[in-house]
């Protein structure tokens, strides 16, 4: 089979060197005889893998002190509930961005444990824009947004200030570009997409928000428990952490964040400007607010976007078909992806104008 360019949305394409970690490490690790799945979680070579994913969070967002960074389970879909339940009191206010399907999970469960305002939405317009005028109340308990709409192809490029904590879901643009941590009280992004295989997720959250809630929390949904056992209150998922230390360990020989972020940059715009100067297409959303991930886009003749997909497969180009609530298409170029996959996505656009 010919060169198959992996557009999927996630899980989604990963360097193919951690790749080829990951297939060694299931066969023998480092050099015991047995497979990386088949060793204790507490053996010191799993605790080096675990140590060392952390410690490349840290080094390649420059994590401030005053913040832990732990690897959990449940998804980032667990963390929509998790933080309320950890971080929101009953009575107390949360505030919420709603962005797109993914916030409005996250509301949806914060609603359980305590008052939830939506600053503002663009729910009205489908989600095609960030929606950018609004005000934080003081006495929220923190803010929440989604710094990439993975569906409906936005993205923040800018982080408010805020008087209150900000917790972004960052699942589809963590390690994609430099981000100051200390503006955020908590960050949070499921594996799949930038940093691995899914099963695991990264929270990286600042000390001084835990522990002030009244109500008892469960150990397994306890910041403070995971934390402080190094997240191995359990049996960690240790592929996935294996998984999202290879592909942090790449993310920093690349030069990090900011090589990712303009690499990331050259790639979005090169295909942003095809969809702008091919009639036959046209994007999706506001264009200050276009994702550099997750690139959103209908055909000028919706009629013929079965026959373009078509022609993408047999060109392989795989997983462009957009979201069921978007429709048209969705190439999510994410950093494992390199220049020549868009350029192979443009050149199949522009033959498909000129037929
Ligand atoms: C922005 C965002 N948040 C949350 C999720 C849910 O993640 P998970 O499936 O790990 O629960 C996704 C999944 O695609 C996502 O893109």
């Amino acid at each position: 089979m010919g060169k198959v360019h992996n557009f999927s949305s996630g899980p989604s394409i990963l360097p193919r060197q951690a790749m080829e970690a990951g297939s060694r490490a299931c066969l023998e690790f480092n050099g015991m005889g047995m497979s990386i799945l088949e060793i204790s979680h507490r053996s010191k070579e799993f605790v080096a893998v675990m140590d060392e994913a952390i410690k490349l969070v840290k080094e390649i967002l420059s994590v401030p002190a005053g913040y832990s960074v732990a690897f959990l389970q449940g998804g980032a879909s667990l963390q929509f509930a998790m933080i309320p339940y950890n971080l929101l009191d009953d009575g107390e206010t949360a505030a919420y961005l709603e962005t797109g399907m993914w916030a409005n999970k996250a509301i949806k469960e914060a609603k359980l444990f305590g008052n939830v305002k939506i600053l503002a939405s663009s729910k009205e317009a489908n989600y095609t824009f960030i929606p950018k005028t609004y005000d934080i109340p003081k006495d929220a308990r923190y803010f929440h947004v989604t710094s990439n709409n993975t569906i409906y192809g936005t993205q923040l490029q800018t982080f408010p200030d805020s008087p209150v904590p900000l917790i972004a879901d960052m699942s589809s643009d963590i390690f994609s570009r430099p981000v100051d941590v200390s503006k955020f009280g908590m960050i949070y992004a499921g594996a799949q997409k930038n940093m691995g295989i899914a099963g695991t997720t990264l929270v990286i959250i600042k000390d001084e928000l835990l522990g002030k809630v009244k109500r008892k929390i469960p150990s397994m949904l306890d910041y403070k428990i995971h934390i402080e056992n190094e997240s191995m209150y359990n049996t960690p998922p240790v592929f996935p952490v294996y998984m999202a230390m290879e592909t942090l360990r790449w993310v920093k020989q690349q030069g990090g964040v900011l090589a990712m972020q303009k690499k990331n940059e050259q790639k979005a715009a090169r295909l942003y400007q095809e969809i702008d100067e091919n009639l036959m297409f046209k994007g999706t959303c506001a264009v200050e607010d276009r994702s550099k991930m997750n690139v959103t886009f209908v055909m000028a003749k919706p009629e013929l976007e079965n026959d373009f997909n078509k022609a993408a497969e047999a060109a392989g180009l795989s997983g462009l078909k957009g979201h069921r609530s978007v429709g048209g298409f969705r190439a999510s170029i994410y950093n494992a992806m390199d220049i020549d996959a868009i350029d192979a996505l443009v050149a199949l656009m522009k033959t498909f104008a000129n037929k």
